[in-house]
C-alpha cells in the first residue's frame, strides 16, 4: 500500500551532505557508464529465453485480465482466502453478514508477508508446517456490500470498525502436502489469529514503559492491543516471525496540527485523515483523544508461532518508521543483524545489529536478542556506504536536538537519521540477504517525486517512475559477511524499465525479453539456489500489466537477467513469496485482487479467486509446485 506524499523535509541541509550530493550526482552518471555495471542491454526475443540460465521455465507472459497466469508446467492451488475459517468449529465465511467475532476465527484481509515455518521446530520439513501471514489492511469498496463512499463515511458502525480491525494483523495456520495438494489443517492447535482488535501484545526495548508510550488504558507504556498495517517481514534463526507495521498514519483521525506529539506526527506522516474511520468509535485512534497511541505503532513485532500462548512482542531497539520488513542473517561472528527499509518516498534504509551472539543450539536463548543492540541507518556514497549508529549521546542525538534517551531516539527514528545524515531513497521495500552469498539486496520501488536536482549516486533517476534494486556488499571475514560492517562497498543490481525505452532508463547486466523487464521492485525471496525472486507492486500504474512476479540468476552471465513467472490477477498485488526449504513450493500471496477504481463489493473488476456471483474477490495465499514435482523456477 502507497501514499504519494513525503514527510522528510529534512532537505539534505549539513555541508558534508551537500558536498556528497553535488559530487554524487557527478559520480552517479560516471559509474552508470562504467564498463562492468552494465553488459548488454535490450531485449531478447522470447526464442532465446533463457537460454542458458538455470532458471529454464517458460516465462508466463503478463496481463491485465481477471486472473492469474503462471509458467506452463506449473500449478496454482489456491490455499487460504480472506473469511476461511482457522478452527473446526470456526463459522464460514458469509460476506453478507460478517461480524468481529467470526472474523477472529478466519483467515484475515489483505494478506501480504508469508513465512513457510517447518514443523517440528527446527527442521527443513517441506511437507508440513506452519504458514505465517500478514493481514495489512482492508478495503472499505471490497469489503462491504453495498458501498459508496459517502453512506459508508456517514453510517460506518463501531461493530464495521472492530470487523475491519479483526480483518487485520496476522494469521498463523498449519499447512500440509498431502500426496502432492496442499491443504489447511483447521484441526491444528498452532492456528491462531493476531489482530489489531483484541490481541495483547508487549512492549520490549529502549522504549517500554516510556512516557511517550503511555496511554490511559495503558499506563505503563509497555501493553499494547494489536498490532496493524502489517506489510511485509522476516523470520529469525531461532524460529520467530517478525511483522513490520508500515503505513500506520492510515489508521489515525484528528487535528494532526496540534499537541506535544504535532512535530513528531508530521515526520511520521499522520495528518489525520486516515484511510479508516476507527477514531469515531474508539479514543485510542483519534489523535487528540489518545495523542500517545500513534508511538505504539510503527514497530517491529516478534511473534513465536510455536506457542500458541505467547504474545507477541513489539521490539523497540529496532527503531519506528513505515516499516516494510525486517529479515535477519548471521553475521560472521554469531552477532544478528536486521536489515529494514523505511517504505515512504524520500526515507532510509536501516540495519540493526545485536550486542550478543545468537544461540544456535538453544532458541529460547534468544528469546530478548533483539532487545540489545545498535541501531543503524545507511548513507550511500559513491560505489561505498556507510552505516550511522543511532544512539543517543553520540553526534547530533543529545538533548540539546530534543533526545532525553534511546527511546527518544527509536520513537523518533526517522527524526534522528534526518540528524545523521542518512541518505533518502526511492522508497526502500524489502530489504533482503542472499543466503548464497551474504549480499544484500535493497528494493527500491520507486519515487515520482524525486526532482532531477535530486539523484545522487545510490538514486539515479529524479522522476524514477520505475524502480531499482541495489546490492550491498558486505565485507567478508573468514570466507563469511560481516554483517556488522559499518562501511561496505554497493553497486546497482538492476535499474528497472523497459530497456527498449530510452526514456525509462533502464540497465540489466543482459538482454531481458519483452516480457521479462520489471516496474516497481517490491517484495524479493531467495530460493536455494540463491537465486532472486521479486514481486511487484503498482506495476499497472507504470507499465498497465498486472503486478507480477519474476526470477533472475544473482552471478553468472544471466546475473540481473528477469523473466516473468506468474502474473496476478487485476486490481490485486503480489506479495509475500516463499518458498518451502526444498524449493519446490512457492507460496504467494495475491493481496486487494480487483482493487481499481469504480471496482466495489457489489461491482468488482474480478471476483478471483472464486468466481461465483455472490463472492467478492479474495485476497488469498497461493501454492505453486512443478507439475512433475521439480524445483520450481528449476
Ligand atoms: Fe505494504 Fe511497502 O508495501
Ligand atoms: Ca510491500
Ligand atoms: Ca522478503
Ligand atoms: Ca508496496
Amino acid at each position: 500500500m502507497d501514499d504519494d506524499t513525503v514527510s522528510n523535509e529534512s532537505k539534505a541541509t549539513t555541508l558534508s551532505q551537500l558536498m556528497a550530493l553535488r559530487l554524487s550526482r557527478r559520480d552517479a552518471l560516471r559509474g552508470m557508464a562504467a564498463a562492468g555495471v552494465y553488459g548488454l542491454v535490450g531485449c531478447a526475443t522470447p526464442a532465446t529465453q533463457g537460454s542458458g540460465s538455470s532458471l529454464t521455465f517458460t516465462e508466463s507472459g503478463r496481463f491485465m485480465d481477471e486472473t492469474h497466469h503462471v509458467a506452463p508446467g506449473y500449478k496454482v492451488n489456491t490455499l487460504i482466502r480472506w473469511g476461511d475459517p482457522l478452527h473446526a468449529d470456526a463459522p464460514a465465511f458469509n460476506p453478507q453478514a460478517q461480524s468481529a467475532a467470526a472474523q477472529e476465527r478466519q483467515f484475515g484481509a489483505n494478506n501480504d508477508y508469508v513465512a513457510f515455518m517447518p514443523l517440528p521446530r527446527g527442521s527443513a520439513n517441506s511437507t508440513r508446517g506452519l504458514l505465517c501471514v500478514n493481514h495489512e489492511y482492508t478495503l472499505a469498496p471490497l469489503m462491504w456490500p453495498g458501498y459508496a463512499p459517502e453512506s459508508y463515511a456517514k453510517n460506518l458502525t463501531r461493530e464495521q470498525c472492530e470487523t475491519e480491525m479483526a480483518a487485520t494483523g496476522h494469521s498463523i495456520v498449519e499447512v500440509e502436502n498431502r500426496g502432492g495438494q496442499w491443504l489447511v489443517n483447521r484441526a491444528s492447535p498452532y492456528n491462531r489469529r493476531i489482530s489489531t482488535r483484541g490481541t495483547v501484545i508487549r512492549v520490549a526495548g529502549p522504549a517500554a514503559g516510556h512516557p511517550r508510550m503511555s496511554t490511559k488504558a495503558d499506563v505503563s507504556g509497555t501493553r499494547v492491543i494489536g498490532t496493524l498495517a502489517n506489510c511485509a517481514g522476516g523470520t529469525t534463526p531461532w524460529g520467530t516471525v517478525l511483522t513490520a507495521e508500515e503505513n500506520i498514519h492510515y489508521s489515525f483521525t484528528g487535528d494532526a496540527s496540534t499537541g506535544r506529539e504535532a512535530a513528531a506526527w508530521k515526520r511520521m506522516g499522520i495528518d489525520g485523515r486516515a484511510r479508516s474511520l476507527w477514531g469515531r468509535h474508539f479514543d485510542r485512534f483519534n489523535l487528540n483523544k489518545e495523542p500517545n497511541e500513534a508511538n505504539r505503532f510503527g514497530w517491529i513485532v516478534e511473534i513465536d508461532p510455536y506457542d500458541p500462548r505467547s504474545l507477541p512482542v513489539k521490539r523497540t531497539a529496532l527503531g519506528r518508521c513505515n516499516q516494510e520488513c525486517a529479515n535477519t542473517v548471521i553475521s560472521y561472528d554469531g552477532r544478528i543483524a536486521v536489515y529494514k527499509g523505511d517504505d515512504r518516498r524520500m526515507e532510509y534504509v536501516y540495519k540493526f545489529v545485536t550486542r550478543d551472539a545468537c544461540n544456535t543450539d538453544q532458541p529460547e536463548a534468544n528469546r530478548d536478542l533483539l532487545d540489545s543492540g545498535t541501531l543503524y541507518v545507511a548513507r550511500f556514497e559513491t560505489s561505498k556506504m556507510q552505516w550511522l549508529p543511532l544512539v543517543f549521546g553520540q553526534g547530533p542525538l543529545t538533548k540539546a536536538n530534543g533526545f532525553e534517551n534511546q527511546g527518544d531516539v527509536v520513537i523518533d527514528s526517522r527524526r534522528a537519521a534526518d540528524l545523521l545524515g542518512a541518505t533518502p531513497m526511492d522508497r526502500p521495500e524489502d530489504v533482503e540477504v542472499n543466503p548464497a552469498t551474504g549480499r544484500v539486496y535493497v528494493a527500491l520501488t520507486f519515487n515520482e517525486n524525486r526532482k532531477p536536482d535530486q539523484i545522487d549516486a545510490a538514486n539515479p533517476r529524479g522522476p524514477n517512475k520505475h524502480g531499482h534494486i541495489i546490492e550491498i556488499i558486505p565485507p567478508m571475514i573468514n570466507g563469511k559477511s560481516d554483517h556488522a560492517a559499518t562501511e561496505c562497498k554497493w553497486e546497482f543490481f538492476i535499474v528497472v524499465g523497459d530497456p527498449k525505452n530510452p526514456e525509462h532508463g533502464a540497465r540489466y547486466h543482459g538482454p531481458v525479453s519483452p516480457t521479462g523487464w520489471i516496474t516497481a521492485p517490491d517484495n524479493l525471496t531467495f530460493d536455494p539456489k540463491g537465486r532472486i525472486w521479486i514481486a511487484t507492486d503498482g506495476q499497472e500504474d507504470w507499465s498497465g500489466f498486472a503486478d507480477s512476479l519474476y526470477a533472475a540468476e544473482t552471478s553468472g552471465p544471466h546475473r540481473g537477467v528477469t523473466r516473468c513467472f506468474f502474473s496476478s490477477p487485476r486490481g490485486s498485488e503480489v506479495t509475500g513469496p516463499a518458498f518451502t526449504p526444498d524449493g519446490k513450493t512457492l507460496f504467494l500471496s495475491v493481496q486487494h485482487p480487483g482493487d481499481e477504481k469504480g471496482s466495489t463489493f457489489d461491482k468488482p473488476s474480478t471476483r478471483w479467486p472464486d468466481f461465483k456471483p455472490d463472492m467478492p474477490p479474495r485476497p488469498a495465499v497461493v501454492a505453486i509446485t512443478k507439475a512433475d514435482g521439480g524445483e520450481i523456477g528449476s
